[in-house]
């Protein structure tokens, strides 16, 4: 059998700035190649307005969604052993088609992703497996494409899969990177190395929808044209590894929603079963697809369904990729603000780089936390980061309201009420030239919001300007698409003055670290002292001194109040499930 494998991911775009345009996802070297091409267009457009028509290489969405989609079930999920031996492994896979990609991770034990080049290889593999048989213990008989690979020969170290073939899908911890970032030469050098180290990888967006589409087998065993996508930070852009993959269970394409009825002709009688409201229809659905998951989903566990949610959901631990997933239906507008923030991240790769940056701050100081609170969330802090990016002079993006203006018959769309219409045709926007620097922008993102009035002021990306704020709430920050509601709202008065005093203290912090250290010690022993970017991941020192002075002053500290509250929500959550 003929075996064709093609080279591993990354290395088509290592240099060619062509081919770097082609490929949006694959960021590693990308961001870099961007710069390029940023620094190329500031360089030779004379004028004051540079066409993003000149990126055009980039791809919508959509488009990006629908190809990985594709490869994710042209794909199987194989488990090893943690010697396994990859050609012998390789030389047993190509017997059922021709491969077209793999690659080998970590999460508690050893994990091959094999893409094949056409599905029906997918097929033929899953016939020629076998089901073991366990007399002791009775098996659920269903069939998936996570597989488990036995017995394959003997060990052969130095055929083992290579460390860059087998890395671990989690971000390196942060005295690591603090390390790394001092050994940087400019603070830009620095920004755009904290990107690298945590954006997702090709793998990791690959494992990502192949996990959606592990999922999208089970839910179509009551839905088989139902799709599942994807969305949030797993594929906006701004994705760190180690971050949940959110999935929206798709049903739309199959509800006839949008489909014009003919007058004659056959209907299906239980298409769907009637309900009052949509809400209680997507809570009856999460309920069953929630059950097969618990009951069927191979390597799913802890599944819990969170149905009286604002936005009813399952959670679960897939722990064969090692993603904490929140499954949800009839989620539409989540979409269209990933799309929105896709878009904006892709406009200038400046965003991405100052969105990884304080979203990496903000979760060393616990600004932000994986546990549902009073605390910003990375979704909050990044509207934060587009307004103000918003606000610079020029701006370096435009507001909502201008990519609506921008907006087509094509791009309509209006979801439960709310216009979410906006341009998807990226050469139809013009970016005004502003050429500040990482640095100068990092800089001046601190003392933007040290002295930010959240007291009277909501942050508006759709006007992009501060507003007055509609209703009381210590932070408030319109909803791009649903502008009724606020996105911060859960947010509490003591979490805005902790980043108010942790922004005034980065601001003073980075001008006293603005150029690296002259590198001192004997060859191959310099030692590296945190500076620029690195002293700011470091313990706070001010939030220190505040929180001691708080501790004497409150019977209880505000924090552990809300710690408090959360828990408490969650009990209630789970008990109304
Ligand atoms: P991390 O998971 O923290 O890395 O970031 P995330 O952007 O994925 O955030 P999260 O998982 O909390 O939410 C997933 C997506 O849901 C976000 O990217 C938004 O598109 C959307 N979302 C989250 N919170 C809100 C909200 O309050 N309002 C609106 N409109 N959308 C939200
Ligand atoms: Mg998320």
């Amino acid at each position: 059998m003929r075996m064709r494998i093609s080279p591993s991911f990354g290395s088509a775009m290592a240099s060619s700035f062509t081919v770097c345009r082609l490929h949006t996802i694959g960021r590693g070297s990308l961001v870099k190649c961007l710069q390029k091409v940023d620094t190329f267009l500031h360089r030779n457009i004379g004028t004051n307005v540079v066409a993003v028509q000149e990126k055009n290489g980039f791809k919508s969405l959509y488009a990006v969604q629908a190809e990985r989609q594709e490869q994710a079930e042209r794909s199987v999920l194989i488990s090893c052993h943690s010697r396994t031996n990859e050609k012998k492994f390789l030389k047993y896979i190509a017997n059922y088609g021709d491969i077209q990609k793999y690659f080998f991770y970590e999460s508690y034990g050893m994990y091959a992703v094999v893409e094949f080049a056409n599905q029906e290889s997918v097929a033929s593999l899953l016939e020629g497996t076998a089901i073991p048989s366990i007399s002791h213990e009775s098996l659920v008989p269903f069939k998936s494409r996570l597989l488990s690979m036995r017995n394959l020969g003997s060990v052969d170290l130095s055929n083992q899969p290579s460390g860059k073939k087998r890395q671990a899908q989690t971000s390196i911890p942060i005295n690591e990177l603090i390390q790394r970032l001092s050994k940087e030469e400019s603070i830009d050098q620095q920004i755009t190395s904290l990107t690298e180290a945590y954006q997702l990888t090709e793998e990791n967006y690959r494992l990502r929808y192949l996990v959606c589409s592990l999922l999208k087998d089970i839910a179509a065993g009551f839905f088989p044209e139902c799709t599942i996508m994807p969305f949030g930070s797993s594929v906006n852009g701004f994705g760190k590894l180690g971050c949940d993959l959110d999935m929206f269970l798709d049903l739309d394409g199959i509800s006839g929603k949008n489909a014009t009825m003919p007058k004659s002709g056959l209907f299906l009688e239980y298409q769907m079963k009637r309900a009052n409201l949509e809400r209680i229809v997507t809570q009856n659905i999460l309920s069953v697809i929630g059950e097969c998951v618990d009951q069927f989903g191979p390597g799913c566990v802890g599944v819990q369904k969170i149905l009286n949610a604002r936005c009813p959901l399952v959670r679960f631990a897939h722990q064969p990729s090692g993603f904490q997933c929140d499954l949800t239906a009839n989620n539409r507008v989540a979409m269209k603000s990933t799309e929105l923030l896709y878009l904006y991240g892709e406009l200038d790769p400046r965003v991405r780089h100052l969105v990884f940056t304080v979203r990496c701050w903000a979760r060393a100081h616990s600004i932000t936390s994986s546990i549902p609170g009073a605390w910003i969330s990375n979704f909050s802090l990044t509207v934060m980061v587009l307004f103000f990016l918003q606000r610079r002079s020029p701006p370096i993006i435009p507001t909502l309201n201008h990519l609506r203006d921008l907006a087509g018959p094509e791009d309509k769309s209006v979801i439960e009420d709310n216009d979410c219409t906006f341009v998807s045709d990226f050469s139809k926007i013009r970016l005004e030239s502003n050429t500040e620097t990482l640095e100068q922008l990092l800089c001046e993102f601190f003392e933007f919001y040290a002295s930010f009035c959240f007291r009277t002021l909501s942050i508006n990306i759709r006007k992009g300007k501060e507003q007055n704020k509609p209703e009381v709430a210590p932070l408030h920050i319109q909803n791009p698409f649903e502008t009724t509601l606020n996105v911060s709202k859960n947010v509490n008065a003591s979490q805005v003055d902790r980043f108010v005093a942790l922004c005034q203290e980065s601001s003073w912090l980075i001008q006293q670290n603005i150029t690296a250290p002259s590198r001192d010690g004997t060859k191959g022993k310099a030692t590296i002292t945190p500076w620029g970017v690195s002293t700011l991941l470091l313990p706070s020192q001010v939030a220190a001194i505040k929180s001691r002075k708080r501790r004497k002053i409150e019977p209880a500290s505000e924090r552990i109040k809300s710690l408090l509250e959360s828990l408490k929500n969650t009990n209630n959550q789970q008990n109304q499930s």
